[in-house]
């Protein structure tokens, strides 16, 4: 019996602040567990950890951090996680994680004095995701929904920008969706997308990023 056989899939969703993401990965969880699979939410940043509360006051802006020091506290605080998601995998439990390294590089990397190779570092190694479902809206539709600009990095220049980054870590393993419709219409093609990267997730062993 090998390990492998019956991991469970680890989904990455991706996208600009107020595209939708939290509200699909939850509907996504709560349709794969009525459907009899085994899945778990996860959120970074993790803002419950010790880590995680620095980095949430330095969004709520009650915190100033240096541009370096807060993108490698965001890195700390996903590699805290591993252990326990590895575990999860293992053990047949489909993870659903509301943003990861992608969106690591592309805030940090949006900023001035920070380069794409030099963010990229410190994710080395993590736990590949077996897809990511990038969720794209207009800049516009983004910034007329609920609460946008209450924190840190909600400015729509700046949110264009980590869009242009995003765009450059984009390869095969995405699957990029337009998030500009329904949240049922939405939530019913993300579902299917998901049961084919469970289904052939199974088969295949955990991968590390960027190695
Ligand atoms: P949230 O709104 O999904 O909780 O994300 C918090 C903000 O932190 C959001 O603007 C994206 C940003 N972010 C980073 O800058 N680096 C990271 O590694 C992650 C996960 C999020
Ligand atoms: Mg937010």
């Amino acid at each position: 019996m090998s390990t492998s056989a019956n991991r469970g899939a680890f989904i990455v969703f991706e996208g600009c602040d107020k595209s939708g993401k939290s509200t699909q990965c939850s509907l996504l969880v709560e349709r794969l567990n009525r459907d009899g699979i085994s899945a778990q939410l996860l959120k970074f940043p993790d803002r419950t950890t010790t880590i995680g509360k620095m980095i949430d006051s330095y969004l709520q802006q009650s915190c100033q951090l240096e541009d370096h020091s807060i993108h490698l506290l965001f890195a700390a605080n996903r590699w805290e996680a591993m252990p326990k998601m590895n575990e999860l995998l293992n053990s047949g439990v489909t993870l659903v994680v509301d943003r990861y390294s992608f969106s690591g590089v592309a805030f940090s990397s949006a900023k001035p004095e920070l380069s794409m190779e030099w963010c990229r570092e410190p994710e080395r190694g993590l736990l590949r995701p077996d897809r990511v479902f990038y969720l794209t809206v207009g800049a516009e539709v983004a910034s007329q929904r609920g609460d946008f600009g209450a924190e840190r990095y909600e400015k729509k220049d700046f949110q264009a920008k980590v869009a242009t980054m995003f765009d450059k870590l984009k390869d095969d393993s995405w699957t990029v969706i337009n998030a500009d419709k329904a949240v049922t219409e939405l939530s019913n093609e993300i579902f299917e997308h998901a049961m084919n990267v469970i289904n052939s997730a199974q088969t295949e062993k955990l991968g590390k990023l960027w190695l």
